[in-house]
């Protein structure tokens, strides 16, 4: 783990696939650029002196590049500052890889189907071409179709592993074989769900592939999706035109605070992944034993993605008992499948015998 902060890392010509725009961009420079420190009065920003309304004061900006989060970060992601970009949520960081590399009308980018909504959404807010390659009927990387659908003008191709909704892990060697195929433009890990599976990091594959950017969320195993912080890890010049780009407070005071707190409690974190795992277990052992349950994709994130006799009205029917789930069946090669998330042992006991009820 240590060599990654000591290693060299693989550089290319990134100014290649950076909008010209982009990269000649002169950003915005905030009115704490211009002094580091926390003592004197400050009239530079036009903040209110008198505090908020609040019995803790947030009358100030915070810090735009959330400094003391990337520290207590790389201590415990093994990643050197300069290699982390912090966003409101990874969302926030697809959307930016986005208008960085495409240009409407000119640039693709590659997506694989069924996967995490908002890459197609983000790509169509920004009116970008997006070419889907499906995944295989067993949920992993069609390579050979990839590789024949990447041309001069792909910019991005988005791959998430342990994937949503699917939950299955993809194997590795297709992703070594995509990031040797194609390294004209950036290929997009998504590990938001990384830490409920047992597969390493691709974070310590940085050195080796300058095109790479992984993406991580607090909003899972951490348990903060509501504070909305998501991390992408690359070279610092991916980063440093990440951070160009990005709206100059993108990560609130509070949430910066709160975040802290969060990244020293790891004992938090551990447990919870664990209690996940073992919920996660017993639940799918529990819906083995329903007549209703055709399959179950094995899961190595906090979900499971279930095949359904009539899922569409267990759905209805799980509605309308007041248990959300997430109906799948009309994406494509989910037909009749529900993602469930791992609840609390209460949640899954409901949910079970609701669903025992309904196929009674
Ligand atoms: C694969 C994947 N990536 C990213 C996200 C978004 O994460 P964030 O809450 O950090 O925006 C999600 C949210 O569900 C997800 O499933």
């Amino acid at each position: 783990m240590q060599k990654l902060l000591e290693l060299d890392y693989k550089k290319m010509d990134y100014q290649r696939i950076i909008l010209p725009h982009i990269w000649n961009l002169k950003p915005y420079s905030s009115a704490r650029d211009e002094f580091k420190g926390n003592e004197g009065i400050f009239l530079d920003a036009n903040e209110n002196p008198f505090g908020s309304g609040l019995s803790k004061f947030w009358n100030r900006y915070p810090d735009p590049l959330q400094h003391k989060i990337k520290v207590k970060l790389c201590e415990i992601k093994h990643i050197k500052e300069d290699h982390i970009f912090i966003g409101n949520g990874s969302d926030e960081a697809i959307d930016l890889l986005i208008r960085m590399t495409c240009k409407s009308g000119t640039h693709n980018m590659i997506i694989c189907p069924p996967t995490y909504g908002m890459y197609e959404v983000s790509g169509n807010i920004n009116d970008i071409e997006i070419r889907k390659v499906n995944l295989t009927s067993d949920y992993e990387l069609d390579v050979d179709n990839i590789i024949q659908t990447i041309d001069e003008n792909t910019r991005l191709l988005f791959i998430c592993s342990p994937n949503n909704p699917t939950g299955n892990k993809i194997k590795r060697e297709s992703i070594y074989t995509i990031l040797k195929s194609f390294s004209s433009g950036i290929v997009i890990i998504d590990e938001a769900y990384i830490d409920f599976s047992d597969e390493e990091s691709f974070t310590n594959e940085l050195p080796y592939y300058p095109q790479l950017v992984v993406l991580q969320t607090l909003s899972k195993s951490f348990g903060l999706a509501s504070l909305r912080l998501g991390m992408a890890f690359a070279n610092p010049e991916i980063i440093r035109i990440l951070n160009k780009v990005k709206p100059p407070y993108n990560i609130s005071g509070a949430t910066q605070e709160q975040v802290l707190d969060a990244l020293n409690n790891k004992d938090f974190v551990k447990k919870s992944i664990s209690q996940i795992n073992i919920e996660k277990n017993k639940l799918i052992s529990e819906l083995e034993t329903i007549v209703g349950v055709e399959s179950i994709t094995p899961s190595h994130a906090n979900f499971i993605l279930v095949k359904f006799v009539n899922a569409q009205a267990l759905f209805g029917f799980l509605i309308k008992e007041k248990v959300i789930t997430r109906n799948r069946s009309s994406v494509s090669l989910c037909e009749n499948s529900i993602r469930i998330t791992i609840g609390t042992p209460e949640e899954n006991k409901i949910l079970i015998s609701k669903i025992k009820n309904f196929y009674a």
